[in-house]
């Protein structure tokens, strides 16, 4: 049996093929059912146990290699098909390009309408510490505007939170740069609520800070509606409200006239003609002091709105989770040049 097994290995060895009918024969007349090996398995049954030994260890190897040199004919024949044999005149196979996430779509054309105006992108981390998310933007300790925003916090640490908003990027910047700043943060935030179609606990926001001599108020609302007429149409108006943020005195929240109905009422602004869209005010002095910055030198402005809230209007998608579920379904449906 030993000489037979050194001719068989000489023939697998010179085996060659050139197309998927001799590869399934190779397969065939060696390794199916039927084959060469099943034979000699059967045969290696009867055989004493002596020579049982001494056959063994070359009939496995022997199968070994035949099933390697599968393979390998079998990768040879895949590489020789992809050479390529074709007409260099025909039309190519139109390709299948994705297309951006809405939330990207938002978040590109906000920071583009910003960067007409000077605006550049600065980011920070998501897991932060309480000073950025709150210490350092006024809220006082056990202040109860620390439960306006519900936080997720990190293994019991109270000092290690996932930040609940882009604002935690203003006390960054104000620590390293010194005025004047000019920049936005866009970026992902986390709030412990309860997801449903207008609330999720992960979101996006984009935060602006303004800082300079003799900023004022009519600065912040200029930039505001040159941003609203950008993004949502020329026509677009603004409303600011009196509001209360702790880092921001005066604070504002600012309400653009509806996208639906431009104004007359209809469901989608409840017949108020206005949605409502950021968060705004003049950076507290508070806040410049506790980032070293001079407070009787510089006042600044500073703004934040959510980016589905914006997606939302402009999209008219009203379930936020479907921001979320990355259904291709839905996400192939927005295609824009952000
Ligand atoms: N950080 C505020 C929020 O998440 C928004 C805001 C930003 C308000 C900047 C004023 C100034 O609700």
């Amino acid at each position: 049996m030993i000489d037979r097994i050194a001719k068989y290995s000489e023939e697998i060895e010179k085996f060659h093929i050139t197309n998927n009918d001799e590869l399934e024969s190779f397969r065939l007349q060696y390794l199916s059912k039927k084959g060469l090996f099943a034979v000699l398995f059967e045969e290696f049954k009867t055989l004493s146990p002596d020579i049982k030994k001494a056959t063994g260890q070359h009939l496995n190897h022997l199968k070994e290699k035949a099933v390697l040199k599968y393979q390998e004919l079998k990768d040879k024949l895949a590489d020789s098909a992809k050479e390529f044999s074709g007409d260099l005149t025909l039309p190519s196979e139109p390709l299948k390009s994705g297309s951006r996430h809405p939330v990207s779509l938002i978040r590109r054309e906000i920071v583009s309408i910003f960067s007409k105006i000077g605006f550049t992108v600065a980011e920070g981390p998501e897991i932060e510490d309480d000073w950025h998310v709150f210490s350092g933007l006024n809220f006082p300790q056990e202040h109860p505007a620390r439960d306006m925003q519900d936080t997720f916090f990190i293994e019991k640490n109270p000092d290690i939170l996932l930040r609940t908003h882009t604002s935690s990027v203003q006390v960054r910047v104000m620590e390293n740069t010194a005025p004047p700043i000019r920049k936005i943060f866009p970026g992902r935030v986390f709030r412990n609520e309860a997801i449903s179609a207008r609330a999720h606990c992960i979101f996006h926001q984009i935060e602006g800070l303004y800082i300079d001599e003799n900023v004022s108020f009519a600065d912040l609302k200029q930039t505001l509606l040159f941003f609203a007429r950008e993004m949502l149409g020329e026509k677009t108006q603004i409303r600011l409200r009196p509001s209360f943020f702790p880092f921001t005195e005066p604070s504002a929240e600012m309400d653009v006239s509806c996208t639906i109905c431009g104004g007359a009422g209809c469901n989608v602004c409840k017949y108020t003609g206005f949605l409502e869209i950021l968060g705004c005010g003049m950076v507290d002095p508070n806040v410049l002091e506790a980032s070293s910055i001079d407070s009787k030198k510089y006042t600044g402005f500073a703004f934040g709105m959510g980016i589905e809230r914006i997606a939302m209007l402009k999209y008219q998608v009203n379930d936020l989770r479907l921001y979320f579920e990355n259904d291709v379904r839905f996400i192939n449906q927005f295609n824009s040049s952000y």
